[in-house]
């Protein structure tokens, strides 16, 4: 008979007796599944464990601070590490949606591995890993074709020769987020939306560049700020914004102007799998078209993207 409080205090019992004294290193991302991770295991061996938030550069804006004052505040032992340089200098130049995706993966590593190296006598690397992500690993390493190499499982150990603990890897989605609420995760942080590991990179079609980052972040913020403060946001699942490869002609004044374009996405699903597009209100589409225009700088066209997966995926690339 499963109930989230059941779990908490088995899984506790569990890892105590598992980890014992031992050191324990454990990569938050910001995402529900981290998070969750995170805590259950601070209930279990309280400093022992130490986490680390990679800023990459390539997280929405105010992301980093906003999420590492909110890991402190829950009493997690955690390490910032702002590795932006260390991502867009790799990154510079390419355009190809794996190789970013490699790119990321390889620097999150190698970010991740110098940090944990600091630690004394650390044993253990915790993931957050979900039975979704164990399945889907499994078949997007195995013999059929690879659609899109997610990054967030795999990878870590062989590197740092240790040993793997993952709470979390019978659950579904759901039973996490009952998970984390029994704990006390504030509602804000276990509603959030699904946000891609490789992050903005793959939302910004073609190279990447410092101020393209930067638009992308403003662009979005206005998005989702707009969807938070009109009660949409929790009416869909994902949502995002893509900055497209592509200029427009626009007029301003007496002037033509020659600018980015932006497509807002935002999808109902429930695992990701499928999706459907939102038929979100002609009126907050006009006012968050509008904003967009009148205060991000370089953008003069935003589109609505209308498709659903199958065939579109939810990202662009
Ligand atoms: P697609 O675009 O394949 O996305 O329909 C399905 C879900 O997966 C997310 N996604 C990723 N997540 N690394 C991730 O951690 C990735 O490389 C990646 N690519 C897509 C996407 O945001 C959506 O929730």
């Amino acid at each position: 008979n499963w109930t989230p409080n059941s779990f908490v205090a088995s899984t506790v019992a569990d890892l105590k007796n598992k980890l014992g004294d031992d050191k324990v290193v454990l990569g938050l991302s910001g995402g529900v599944d981290s998070t969750v991770a995170g805590v259950l295991l601070h209930k279990a061996i309280g400093d022992n464990l130490t986490c680390i938030f990679v800023d990459n550069g390539l997280l929405r804006k105010n992301e980093y601070q906003n999420v590492l004052d909110s890991y402190e505040h829950m009493g997690l032992n955690v390490i910032g590490v702002d590795a932006k340089k260390d991502f867009l200098d790799e990154l510079a130049g390419v355009s190809d949606p794996e190789t970013k995706r490699k790119i990321i993966g390889r620097v999150f590593i190698e970010v991740f591995d110098r940090e944990a190296q600091k630690i004394q006598n650390v044993k253990w690397l915790a993931q957050g890993t979900i039975y979704p992500d164990v399945i889907e690993s499994v078949s997007v390493n195995g013999p059929s074709a690879t659609i899109k190499s997610h990054h967030n499982v795999g990878g870590l150990p062989e590197k740092m020769d240790l040993k793997v603990v993952e709470p979390l890897n019978l659950l579904f989605k759901d039973e996490v987020r009952r998970v984390g609420k029994a704990m006390g995760i504030s509602p804000a942080l276990l509603g959030r939306h699904p946000f891609p590991g490789p992050g903005l990179a793959i939302r910004i079609l073609g190279d990447i560049t410092e101020e393209k980052v930067e638009i992308l972040q403003e662009v979005d913020h206005i998005f989702i700020q707009g969807l938070k403060d009109n009660d949409l946001y929790d009416e869909v699942w994902q949502a995002g914004v893509m900055l497209l490869p592509v200029q427009s002609v626009g007029v301003m004044g007496d002037e033509r102007t020659y600018e980015k374009v932006v497509a807002l996405r935002a999808v109902s699903s429930t695992d990701g799998m499928t999706a459907d597009w939102v038929h979100l209100p002609y009126d907050f589409l006009a006012k968050v078209s509008n904003d967009i225009i009148n205060k991000v700088k370089g953008v003069n066209r935003v589109v609505y993207d209308i498709s659903s997966k199958p065939p579109a995926t939810i990202e662009w690339e």
